[in-house]
C-alpha cells in the first residue's frame, strides 16, 4: 500500500479508536499530568490537521454526516513518529559491521556517498528511505543529505510528494574527506543558499545548514555556514557533536583556541534555538548549560551509540534541573541499525540503564513524538493529536505479532502497553500511517 498512494479523502475524515497524545512534558511533570488517553477517541481531520481529539461519544454527534469515519480496533493512534537525525544516503549501508567511528565513516559511509553524485541513484535511494519511513510510522524526519545538492533536492522532492513535513540539507565537507565528496567554503554556501531557495519553506519542507562534523569543516566553511543561518529565517543547523572520545580529541587538535568541542560550533554563530546536535554523549556540565542557554537541542541516537560503541548517553546530565536540554530521538541510519522509532526507544530505555536513569515508557514515546517535536522547533504543528497539529498519526498494532497479541493480556495500565510496544514492536506495529490527514501507508496482513 505505501507504493500506491491513495487519494485525499475529502471533507472530514475521523480515525476512531484508542489514542494517546500529550498534555505535558513527562520528564518536566507526573506522567498522569503529561498523558491525555482515550480508550475510544476520535481524531477528526480536517484540510489535512486536526480539527478534534476527544472521547468519540462526545464528539461523533458534530461529525458531518458526510465524514468519513475509520475504526481501528485493538490499536492505539499517536502521533506520527518524528526521527530527528538520520542520514539517509546511508540506506546502502545500514548494518554494515566494522570499526568505530572515524573508520566506519571512512571505510563505509565515505564510499557510499559518493554515489550520490548520480541523481537517479539519489532519487531511487530516498523514494526508498520515505517508503520505508512510512512503514515504520515515522512522518518526520531532520536528514543529511551528502555533498552533492542533488541529493537534498532527491529526498525534498520524494517528500514534497508524500506530503511530509521534513527538515533536510547537503552536508559541508572541505576537508579530511575524499575529493569526491568534498566542495569549498564558496561553493558550499553558494549550493546551500540556491538549495534554501528551491526548499525552504515550500509545503511543509525546511531546509537545514549541514556542515558534517567539526573535523570536515574548515573554520571559514563554518563560519559561512553560520552566515547562512543568519541570513536564512527559520532555517536549522544541524550537526555532530561529541559522538566519541577519538573525535573529540581531532577536534581539539583540529581547533586549538577552541574552549571545547561545542564551542566551536558557538563561536561560527551555529550554537542557537533551531540547532540540533546528534549524539552528545561526551559533554561537560559547562556544555550542557550552554546548549540550555541557547534553547538548542540534542538528538539522541542509541542504536548507532551502540553500534559503533560511541558511549552511553546521559539523560540523567541532559535534564538536570534547573537547566533541563531539549532532547529528541533519532536513528542516525546507517550508524544506526533501524529506522523503527519503536526499536530505537527500546534501545534509549536500555542505554539509560546503563547511567542508572529509568526511562519510562511514556517518556520514550515523548522523545519520539511531542518532544522530538518540540527539540526541532515544530511544538504545536506535529507530535501531537490536538487541534491544530498537522494530522499525522502513526497507528499501532496491539496485536502486531503473536508474541505481542499474548504478552498484551497481561497489560494493566498504558505505559505497560507502551513499554509492551516499544520492547517488541518494529514496523510489524505500524498498522497504517496518516500524512497531513491522507493514508500514506496500510500493512498487508503477513
Ligand atoms: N559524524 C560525522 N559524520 C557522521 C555520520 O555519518 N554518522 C555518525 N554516526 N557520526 C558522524
Ligand atoms: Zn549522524
Amino acid at each position: 500500500m505505501t507504493a500506491a498512494r491513495p487519494a485525499l479523502v475529502d471533507g472530514v475524515t475521523a480515525l476512531r479508536g484508542a489514542a494517546m497524545t500529550f498534555a505535558g512534558d513527562p520528564f518536566a511533570v507526573p506522567a498522569a499530568e503529561a498523558l491525555a488517553f482515550d480508550p475510544d477517541a476520535l481524531v477528526v481531520m480536517r484540510d489535512g490537521r486536526i480539527a478534534a481529539f476527544g472521547p468519540a461519544a462526545a464528539l461523533l454527534p458534530s461529525l458531518p454526516p458526510a465524514a468519513t469515519i475509520v475504526r481501528y480496533a485493538n490499536a492505539l493512534l499517536v502521533p506520527g513518529f518524528i526521527d530527528a537525525h538520520v542520514h539517509y544516503p546511508q540506506l546502502p549501508i545500514i548494518g554494515a559491521c566494522g570499526g568505530t567511528l572515524l573508520d566506519w565513516l571512512e571505510h563505509y559511509a565515505f564510499v557510499a556517498e559518493q554515489r550520490f553524485a548520480d541523481p537517479a541513484f539519489a532519487a531511487a535511494t530516498a523514494e526508498a528511505y520515505l517508503d520505508e519511513c512510512l512503514r515504520q510510522g515515522v512522518t518526520t524526519a531532520a536528514v543529511y543529505g551528502t555533498v552533492h545538492p542533488g541529493s537534498v533536492d532527491a529526498v525534498f522532492a520524494a517528500a514534497l510528494a508524500r506530503g511530509m513535513r521534513m527538515i533536510a540539507g547537503k552536508s559541508l565537507m572541505d576537508r579530511n574527506a575524499p575529493a569526491a565528496l568534498t566542495d569549498t567554503v564558496q561553493r558550499g554556501y553558494d549550493e546551500s543558499k540556491a538549495l534554501i531557495g528551491r526548499w525552504h519553506r515550500r509545503g511543509r519542507l525546511a531546509y537545514a545548514v549541514t556542515p558534517r562534523f567539526a573535523p570536515t569543516s574548515s573554520p571559514e566553511q563554518l563560519a559561512a555556514a553560520g552566515a547562512l543561518v543568519r541570513e536564512h529565517d527559520g532555517v536549522y543547523l544541524q550537526t555532530h557533536l561529541a559522538e566519541t572520545s577519538d573525535e573529540i580529541a581531532w577536534v581539539k587538535q583540529l581547533f586549538p583556541g577552541a574552549q571545547d568541542y561545542l564551542d566551536v560550533y558557538a563561536r561560527h554563530g551555529l550554537l542557537g534555538r533551531r540547532s540540533v546536535f546528534g549524539h552528545g554523549i561526551h559533554l561537560s556540565d559547562g556544555a550542557w548549560q550552554r546548549i540550555f542557554d541557547a534553547g538548542a537541542a540534542i538528538a539522541h541516537c542509541p542504536t548507532s551509540n551502540n553500534f559503533l560503541g560511541s558511549g552511553h548517553f546521559r539523560f540523567g546530565d541532559a535534564k538536570r534541573a534547573p537547566r533541563p536540554v531539549r532532547v529528541a530521538l533519532a536513528t542516525d541510519v546507517g550508524g544506526g541499525t533501524t529506522l523503527s522509532m519503536l526499536a530505537t526507544m527500546a534501545e534509549a530505555y536500555k542505554v539509560a540503564r546503563h547511567t542508572g536513569f529509568g526511562l519510562t515508557p511514556i517518556q520514550a514515546f515523548w522523545l519520539a513524538t511531542g518532544g522530538g517535536a518540540e527539540a526541532l522547533d515544530l511544538a504545536g504543528k506535529v507530535g501531537g493529536l490536538t487541534p491544530g497539529h498537522d494530522a499525522d498519526i502513526a497507528v499501532l498494532d496491539l496485536a502486531a505479532t503473536p508474541l505481542v497479541a499474548y504478552r498484551m493480556q497481561f497489560c494493566e495500565s498504558l505505559s505497560e502497553t507502551l513499554a509492551v510496544l516499544m520492547m517488541l514492536g518494529d514496523d510489524r506495529a505500524v498498522r497504517a500511517t496518516w500524512v497531513a490527514g491522507r493514508l500514506a501507508h496500510e500493512r498487508r496482513p503477513a
